[in-house]
């Protein structure tokens, strides 16, 4: 089976002053069952990790370099991020590909990079609404999974995480049988590729414009294994009830 994630998108907010959200997050979902990762901004990594050395909460990156030093200004490494706590790396997030110009094939070799330094990849794919209202969300969705997942993949080291660009951030969300039409393909390819075994552990997570009032919905689809929440993981006020959602689903 595969696990129950409420992963937490900090993007690029947050200073000193937002660790407090960290300790208020571990109080408010002591006893949850879901997992629980929130990727902060780099700078705060070292900080996020030590707050929550003692609580079920994990600490994540927001990107990875391929390669492990060298120079890359700007860029950070996974023996970096390990170094600060991380325990796994969003990878492809749609901010990543339209900002920096991520391809499939750079996703799936940080990924591959991620993997190697036993950091759970958190492989980001999704359509635009152009490409939904031209009927090819299927089509993009199979090929970005395809193309973006690496072959090593396995339900402990690999997450795949289904964000709609259109969804992100703009309080629209798909109805539940878009996502469950979604995430059953998903799946289904998922099992083509690596067989049931493999692929029924993955979780894959849906992502854009989670909140408390529609998680518990969302968790009840077939084949959402969580979230990937942006804006409403900034406050624990917000997060801790989807957390508590998905725990109870
Ligand atoms: P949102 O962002 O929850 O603010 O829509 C989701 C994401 O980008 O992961």
């Amino acid at each position: 089976m595969a696990r129950k994630i409420a992963a937490g998108n900090w993007k690029m907010n947050g200073g000193s002053a937002a660790l407090s959200e960290l300790t208020a997050l571990a109080e408010a979902t002591a006893g949850a069952t879901a997992e629980i990762i929130i990727c902060p901004p780099a700078t705060l990594l070292s900080r996020a990790s030590d707050a929550t050395k003692d609580t079920p909460i994990a600490i994540g990156g927001q990107d990875c370099h391929t390669a492990s030093a060298g120079a890359h200004t700007g860029d950070i490494s996974t023996e970096m991020l390990t170094d600060a706590g991380a325990m796994s790396v969003i990878l492809g997030h749609s901010e990543r590909r339209t900002d920096h110009g991520e391809t499939d094939a750079l996703v799936c070799a940080k990924a591959e990079t991620a993997l190697s330094a036993n950091l759970t990849a958190i492989v980001c794919i999704g359509e635009t609404l152009e490409e939904r209202e031209a009927g090819q969300t299927l089509a993009v969705a199979g090929r970005q999974l395809a193309a973006s997942v690496p072959a090593s993949a396995t339900g402990a080291t690999c997450v795949v995480a289904y964000e709609p660009v259109w969804a992100i951030g703009t309080g629209k969300v798909p109805t539940l049988e878009q996502i469950a039409e979604v995430h059953d393909f998903l799946r289904a390819e998922l099992t083509t590729r690596f067989g049931a075994e493999i692929a029924e552990g993955i979780s894959l997570l849906y992502g854009g414009s989670v909140k408390s009032s529609n998680a518990a919905d969302i968790f009840a689809v077939s084949n959402v294994d969580g979230a990937l929440v942006g804006g409403a993981s900034l406050k624990a006020a917000d997060f801790a009830p989807i957390v508590t959602a998905l725990s109870n689903s």
